[in-house]
């Protein structure tokens, strides 16, 4: 990012919507906080919502303004007066809105135009052939799509080819919040620009590596969206992938836009199918049932509060998702990557484990292999566990000790959110930490096999009661291979 922030027009479709209220209008006003928005800079929010300006700011004054610190209430009231609404229904006949938002971008055509599509999936390629025909697109635009992107491949590669009719694939930001995510940033910096660990970074040492994505809400409210989603294309095809990608990539030659990228379409292309009768051995699915979470009753996925009766979708739909998958390749063949993520776990968490191989002779009783834990939530951070002597005299005990680096503790003052690095990556053009088409599609040529062979089944998935962490099968899918799933309370 340039030293002075360049004036930017950010046009946030779907910017009444819940995530730009909790998420980016959050986001931009740290950054304006912080200094790193022009003080030319506009935010401009469209929905069907028929809000004046007035109103949208009144809106997020009473929305958003207790979610961030505002310590000095004139940046509070400079970020408020950045903002404007305009109307526009997508698919609608009514112009007024497109004329309303061309009026206000004339004469603006030289500034970074960021068009940001925090709205359903169906509306982006709709959207984008509107804000075409409007004569809106400009060289310096871009545009960020938010997840999900498809249902599976073909669904991916629709929305791909619709907006790829308008936008050029340099202008389309494809974004992955954990990308965003510091420990994420630091996984790469630990990587690649310390000696230590790349030597080690393979089969000879590492035994596995387990990606746990961990929440403990669950869906009440949401069986609409939910009951068409499961974690498998909610979590699965996106976060954790992207996370195996970055664990697993080869080291890039530079620091760019491509050569990052480049490396996780590799990783991607080389896991090994999960086909057939292999999802059985392979994957598990589960959907909670009633139990305890946060020292509460709750209710199962099929008994949560909601407007609509739970249907035939409803009873199939996992809300666990665990695989075994293996990279292909030199550097990881016969290295299992275990992958898992649940609704109504009994704590949350978001975490890498690379669990190294023990000693080849241990002359200490006790012992157990080293462990690196990077930790993205709750809070981000990254911890090798060594073996140590426990102090005293007499037998030697062994104790593991994590040698630790907690974000918060070692580095002063706050850390961004996710979404405020990547807003400002946008900004600046930097387009390293978004997906690329070829990922986005090779993710979900991996995950379809698995998702048609679960929708072939009859039989509902696993259950589990909430509170606990899956299913039997998944404890099973390690301990077959004598290994266990990593569980530590990070609270
Ligand atoms: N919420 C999250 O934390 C989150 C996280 C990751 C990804 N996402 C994804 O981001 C997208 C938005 O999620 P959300 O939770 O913010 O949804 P939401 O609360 O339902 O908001 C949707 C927004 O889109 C607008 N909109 C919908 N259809 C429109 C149309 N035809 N014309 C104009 N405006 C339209 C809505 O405004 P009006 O109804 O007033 O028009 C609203 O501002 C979804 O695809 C979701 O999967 C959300």
């Amino acid at each position: 990012m340039s030293e002075t922030p360049q004036p930017a027009d950010l046009i946030v479709f779907g910017g009444t919507g819940d995530l730009s209220m909790r998420k980016l209008l959050p986001a931009l006003y740290h950054a304006d906080r912080d200094g790193l928005l022009s003080p030319e800079t506009r935010i401009i929010a469209m929905s069907r919502g028929g809000l004046a300006d007035a109103d949208f700011r009144g809106k997020v004054d009473a929305e958003v303004r207790d979610s961030v610190p505002v310590d000095d209430p004139g940046v509070w009231r400079r970020f408020l007066d950045r903002l404007h609404h305009v109307t526009i229904d997508i698919g609608g006949q009514d112009p007024t809105g497109w004329a309303r938002l061309t009026g206000m971008l004339a004469g603006h055509e030289q500034r970074d135009r960021v068009f940001y599509l925090a709205s359903p999936p169906m509306t982006f390629g709709p959207f984008c052939r509107e804000v075409n025909r409007a004569g809106l697109v400009t060289p310096a635009s871009r545009v960020v799509l938010e997840k999900p992107l498809g249902r599976d491949l073909a669904s991916a590669q629709h929305i791909n080819d619709e907006v790829g009719a308008i936008f050029h694939e340099r202008q389309i930001y494809r974004i992955d919040h954990y990308l965003g995510k510091e420990t994420v940033q630091n996984l790469l910096v630990l990587r690649f620009a310390n000696a230590f660990l790349e030597p080690i970074w393979n089969s000879l040492w590492i035994d596995h590596v387990q990606i746990t994505v961990a929440e403990t809400v669950g869906t009440p409210g949401r069986r609409g969206y939910y009951d068409h989603a499961g974690a498998l294309r909610d979590m699965v095809q996106n976060h954790l992938l992207q996370l195996l990608c970055l664990v697993a990539m080869e080291p890039p030659s530079r620091n760019d836009r491509e050569s990052i990228r480049d490396e996780k379409v590799k990783v991607l292309e080389a896991l090994r199918p999960i086909t057939g009768s292999e999802v059985d051995r392979f994957t598990v699915r589960g959907q909670y049932t009633a139990g305890e979470s946060g020292g509460a009753k709750v209710p199962g996925y099929l008994d949560e509060p909601d407007n609509t009766a739970p249907t035939e979708a409803s009873r199939q739909v996992e809300t666990f998702a665990a695989i075994r998958a293996e990279v292909k390749n030199w550097r990881w063949a016969g290295v299992p990557f275990y992958l898992r993520t649940g609704k109504r776990m009994p704590y949350r968490c978001s975490e890498i484990v690379v669990q190294f191989k023990d000693v080849p002779h241990s002359i200490f009783p006790g012992s157990a292999p080293n462990r690196l834990v990077l930790r993205l939530q709750p809070s981000e951070g990254i911890q090798l566990h060594i073996m140590a002597k426990e102090p005293g005299a007499g037998e030697v005990t062994l104790k593991p000790v994590p040698l630790g680096l907690s974000f918060a503790e070692t580095f002063a003052g706050r850390v961004p959110d996710a979404y405020e690095r990547l807003l400002l990556d946008v900004l600046a053009g930097n387009p390293t930490l978004f997906m690329r088409r070829d990922e986005v599609e090779a993710a979900w040529r991996w995950i379809d096999p698995i998702r048609s062979e679960w929708d072939a089944q009859t039989m509902p998935p696993e259950p589990y009661a909430a509170g606990t962490p899956g299913p039997a099968g998944a404890l099973d899918l390690v301990a077959r291979s004598g290994r266990s799933w990593h569980e530590e309370n990070p609270a």
